[in-house]
């Protein structure tokens, strides 16, 4: 029997316009996870996988375009299994909430690569994880940026942009951030969507965005690294209203956004794709109980407390 985890992430800033190749910065959430476990299943019943959390219960020969079978298959190739299907009962279980902008669906699928190809004893690379993982995102979200993949399967920081290897970043102070949410899904494939119809319809409203949003990556790195932690959240505020000028936020991520800017949180924004899903602040420790408060009484359903190093 094999066992995996694969954490959540959060996007930092950079969302959307990491699409059109802008950098963005991303760190993994390690409080919330998904975990997959395979092992052997009754003689001729080929793969079976349950996923009692998304309410699923799949046979692989039935639905082989699955993402979960695909993820599957995925782990098996590259465990070298070309031909005859095993039998195998894998489960698969996450606490990440779904369409939230936390990184569940990349986080699922790179849990099921690696415990298949745990369960034939291959220790499995993050590259490897994380391009089998980007064709799978690729097949069910059309133009990933490959930065879920990327932060979810490497566990570390990064900066990133497409198409290239990812760059490590350390953090010159502790960053401190709650992460609250909406309780509101919101599929990645919609706000992308929404973006891409707007650049269409306005290149030349929306290439400035995307570049001013790149510029704020670039800053917020440097500051992260130099642990000014002010000026950062100064650039966390400038990415969300320019994600709200790319039309990606919601009336309840606002309001969790003023609730955290008028508690004294340094910063703060949307995170992930947005119209739902989590925001982020980025707080002194010292204003933590008082920022939490006042999220979850102006509608935070959930507020996770997470620091990186
Ligand atoms: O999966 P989410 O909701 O965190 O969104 C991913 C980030 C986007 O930039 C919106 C899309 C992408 O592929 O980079």
């Amino acid at each position: 029997m094999s066992t995996a985890r694969a954490p959540g992430k959060i996007i930092l800033l950079g969302e959307h316009a990491v699409v059109y190749g802008q950098p963005a910065l991303a760190v993994p959430l390690t409080q919330l996870f998904a975990e997959a476990r395979v092992e052997a299943g009754p003689r001729g019943e080929g793969i079976t996988i349950a996923a009692p959390d998304l309410g699923q219960a799949i046979r692989a020969e039935q639905e082989p375009d699955h993402p979960l079978v695909r993820a599957v298959l995925s782990g098996l190739e590259l465990a070298g299994h070309r031909t005859t299907e095993p039998d195998l009962a894998i489960s698969v279980r996450s606490t990440l909430p779904i369409a939230s902008g936390l990184g569940s669906g990349a986080a699922i699928v790179t849990a099921l690569i690696r415990a298949v190809l745990m369960y034939f004893g291959i220790a499995p690379s993050a590259a490897d994880v994380s391009d089998r993982a980007f064709e799978i995102e690729k097949a069910f979200h059309g133009t990933p940026s490959g930065i879920d993949n990327t932060v979810i399967s490497y566990e570390m920081p990064v900066y990133f942009i497409r198409g290239q290897a990812p760059s490590p970043f350390k953090a010159g102070k502790t960053i401190h951030l709650l992460v609250a949410d909406t309780g509101i899904a919101s599929p990645t494939k919609i706000t992308v969507g929404r973006v891409r119809e707007g650049f269409e319809q306005e290149p030349g409203r929306f290439q400035p965005l995307f570049e001013a949003i790149g510029a704020a990556v670039d800053s917020a790195r440097r500051c992260i690294e130099a642990g000014e932690l002010r000026e950062l959240g100064r650039l966390m505020n400038r990415n969300h209203s320019l994600l709200q000028q790319m039309g990606v936020s919601s009336p309840e991520l606002d309001r969790l956004v003023d609730t955290a800017q008028g508690h004294g949180a340094l910063g703060a924004k949307l995170s992930g794709a947005g119209g739902g899903g989590n925001m982020i602040a980025l707080l002194e420790p010292e204003q933590r109980d008082t920022v939490k408060t006042a999220l979850i009484a102006a509608g935070a359903v959930r507020v996770i407390h997470t620091d990186i190093e």
